[in-house]
């Protein structure tokens, strides 16, 4: 039976990677279970409903906060993503977590990776077409966070679909001792998912940031009322973005497989609509379920997921 410990109001800070994993061993050793949440920090409601439920779940909670330069490309503005440690301690400690690791670079790598953990099968599109590399990032740095961390809960919120996949499944392919949990995307009122990016858009650009969302739910509302045709669904989806008119072109509308993340000429069964696109500085990403009243054969003859 799962006793919750108490969080310190304020939790504990460690910078070194050895540490970490005493530290972490310390707790399973005193028979407590951890659940471990990986984030780069800037802590908003999304990352707090994440620890909140791994408090709920688990009896400590280990946070770590790591603005990992691998999944940023070059054009990336890494220095300017937002940093706020000692914000993140207070947030993360006032909603239940026990410890948190903050290494810098020079910790976490005292000689520059030579390895990389990769899942190109399911990271080489959408977001990984879009922003190559940032999944061999994802992937070397959170089997990385998992491998120090050791037997553990890990939670990742639904919001980066694509990463929950690949972290899911190189968790599966290399067997680390971890069961993966995906958290609830965190929406504001208008629907807007919560992302530290939001940060960059302007007051006039956060009013019409929900667009995004509406544009997968005309999607939901397309595949749901029994559209089969898969690009008559990203049409419906990219009108909806384009007849708001302040949007880049998106770097994609799509709806596929939410196993294989395939894009889907015929939609059946249950699929995923998401989405990214620029607006001014930031780049939002958003993605939602759907359920078409059409069976999936494939799943029928496989006796479904
Ligand atoms: O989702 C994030 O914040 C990051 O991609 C993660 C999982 C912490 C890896 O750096």
């Amino acid at each position: 039976m799962h006793t919750p410990v108490k969080a310190a109001a304020s939790p504990g800070v460690i910078a070194d990677p050895a540490t970490w994993r005493e530290t972490l061993d310390g707790y399973r050793a005193e028979g407590l279970t951890v659940g471990l949440v990986p984030t780069m920090g800037a802590l908003h409601a999304g990352h707090l409903s994440l620890i909140r439920l791994a408090a709920a779940q688990r009896d400590v909670v280990a946070v770590t906060v790591y603005v990992n330069p691998l999944q940023f490309a070059v054009t990336d503005d890494l220095a300017a993503y937002p940093r706020d440690l000692d914000g993140d301690l207070a947030a993360a400690g006032e909603v239940g977590a026990r410890v948190v690791f903050a290494p810098t670079s020079d910790r976490l790598w005292p000689t520059p990776a030579a390895t990389t953990v990769s899942v190109p099968s399911l990271g080489a599109t959408l977001e990984g077409a879009a922003r190559p590399g940032h999944f061999e990032g994802v992937g070397t740095i959170v089997c990385k966070l998992l491998s120090l961390a050791g037997p553990c809960w890990a939670y990742f919120g639904e919001k980066d679909f694509q990463q929950l996949a690949v972290v899911r499944r190189l968790v599966s392919d290399l067997s680390l001792p971890v069961e993966v949990i995906g958290g609830p995307t965190v929406r504001a009122t208008d629907g807007l998912a919560l992302s530290s990016r939001n940060a960059y858009l302007t007051e006039e650009q956060r009013r019409v940031a929900p667009t995004l969302y509406y544009a997968l739910l005309a999607g939901r509302r397309a595949v749901e009322g029994g559209q089969a045709d898969g690009d008559a669904v990203r049409a419906a989806m990219v009108a909806v973005l384009a007849a708001e008119g302040r949007f880049a072109v998106p770097d994609y509308l799509e709806v596929v497989d939410p196993h294989s993340l395939v894009p889907l000429d015929r939609v059946a069964g249950e699929v995923r609509l998401l989405g990214a696109a620029r607006l001014g500085r930031a780049r939002l990403i958003d993605n939602i379920g759907a359920t078409s009243p059409f069976p999936n054969p494939a799943h029928e003859t496989a006796g479904g997921h």
